[in-house]
């Protein structure tokens, strides 16, 4: 990711998040070997997509990043959780991840399954100590983590409501167990920069089509990249028996629901102007990733 304008670089941000993330583990009460568990989970090698997001939103709408890091890092802690826990032999039964033994392979199962729990309870102290609109910020955290977790139902066990065709069904899965925290990356950005309602509005659109199309692209790349180039099991998803959107519509389908997507959330971004530069160049960033 590249440097824009007078912008923050990519590497600035991630700095932030990192070290963020760091102190926030190394500080709190914790059993010593959940920290242990809790840092494995989290501290190793992810795009902190998310968290971007969120500082990113942030200063689209004209806030101080400062105000958004608290939100940003829980949402960070969140995403690892979904990780140890989606890994997990219940779930989809991986031993890699971000180039590594996953969580339960390194810390044994009770200990990943612990972590990720607690992941989610520091997550929402960490939450709660935002400098702007606390309460809006835990919620707005509580009810996306809610819905990737019956995103994450649907995908292991179905059980959907009604008669939903193929790619409904397909829709459902990938707005909650990977859109719901991608919208929310953007919701609480804007909430930390700003009161406003319609460039709220602008950035859960945004937030929408950049979650569906992280999934989509994220089922593509299972189908077309190697498990060394991704740090995680490649060619899984049809052996597992899931539905996805190149299983059920092909690559090229795929593809151009992929460059939809990107036009959608770039159209989200209109009203935002220049400040939105940073975003934008994160969508289309997101659109082409290979990893
Ligand atoms: C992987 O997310 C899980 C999905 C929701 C597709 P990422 O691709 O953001 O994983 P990391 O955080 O970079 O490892
Ligand atoms: C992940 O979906 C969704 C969540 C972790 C909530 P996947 O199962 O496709 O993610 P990867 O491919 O294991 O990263
Ligand atoms: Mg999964
Ligand atoms: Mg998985
Ligand atoms: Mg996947």
């Amino acid at each position: 990711m590249t440097a824009l304008g007078t912008h923050a670089t990519d590497a600035q941000l991630l700095q932030e998040v990192e070290s963020a993330l760091q102190h926030a583990l190394a500080e709190h009460p914790l059993a010593p070997r959940l920290r242990e568990a809790m840092q494995y989970a989290t501290l190793a090698g992810g795009k902190r997509v998310r968290p971007v997001l969120t500082l990113r939103a942030c200063e689209a709408v004209g806030g101080q990043r400062a105000d958004a890091v608290h939100a940003a890092i829980a949402l960070e802690m969140i995403h690892c959780f979904s990780l140890v826990h989606d890994d997990l032999p219940a779930l989809d039964n991986d031993d890699l991840r971000r180039g590594r033994p996953t969580t339960h392979k390194a810390h044994g199962e009770a200990l990943a399954i612990l972590a990720g729990d607690a992941l989610t309870s520091v997550a929402v102290e960490v939450a709660l100590e935002s400098r702007l609109r606390p309460a809006e910020i835990a919620r707005e955290l509580a009810s996306a983590t809610t819905a990737m977790i019956s995103g994450q139902v649907y995908d292991t066990l179905g059980g959907f409501p009604g008669t939903p065709d193929a790619g409904a069904k397909l829709r459902l899965i990938h707005d909650h167990k990977t859109g719901a925290l991608i919208r929310c990356a953007c919701r609480m950005g804007a909430l930390c920069g700003t009161p406003d309602e319609a460039r709220l509005q602008a950035l859960s659109v945004y937030g929408d089509a950049m979650g569906l199309m992280f999934q989509v692209v994220d089922d593509i790349l299972d189908e077309t990249q190697s498990t060394e180039h991704l740090g995680k099991a490649a060619g899984k998803d049809q052996d597992a028996g899931k539905l996805t959107y190149p299983g059920v519509f092909g690559i090229e389908e795929s593809r151009r629901h992929v460059a939809e997507l990107l036009e959608t959330a770039l159209g989200a971004l209109r009203p935002l102007g220049p400040a939105a530069e940073p975003l934008r160049s994160m969508a289309q960033q997101l659109a082409t990733r290979t990893r």
